[in-house]
C-alpha cells in the first residue's frame, strides 16, 4: 500500500486567513459557518497532490494545519 496524508485543521488555532484553501482547494476549504478553514477530506492518497497539501501547511501563518504520514 502507498502512503497516505491525513490532514487536520486546528480550529482554535485558525484565524481564517484562507491561504490554505487558495493554495489548495481540493483539500481545503473555508468553512461558511465558523470562517475557519477545514479538509475538503481528511485522508489523501494521490501522491499527485502531496506536494500541493504541504505546501498549504507549510504556508499558514499560525500553523494550524498538521498533515501526518501514515502507511
Ligand atoms: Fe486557517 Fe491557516 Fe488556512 S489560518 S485558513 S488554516 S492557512
Amino acid at each position: 500500500m502507498g502512503k497516505k496524508l491525513h490532514i487536520s485543521v486546528d480550529q482554535d488555532i485558525c484565524i481564517g486567513c484562507t491561504t490554505c484553501a487558495a493554495l489548495c482547494p481540493k483539500y481545503y476549504q473555508m468553512s461558511e459557518t465558523t470562517g475557519k478553514a477545514e479538509p475538503v477530506q481528511e485522508v489523501a492518497s494521490d501522491k499527485a497532490d502531496f506536494d500541493e497539501i504541504i505546501e498549504a501547511e507549510r504556508s499558514c501563518p499560525v500553523d494550524a494545519i498538521s498533515v501526518e504520514e501514515k502507511e
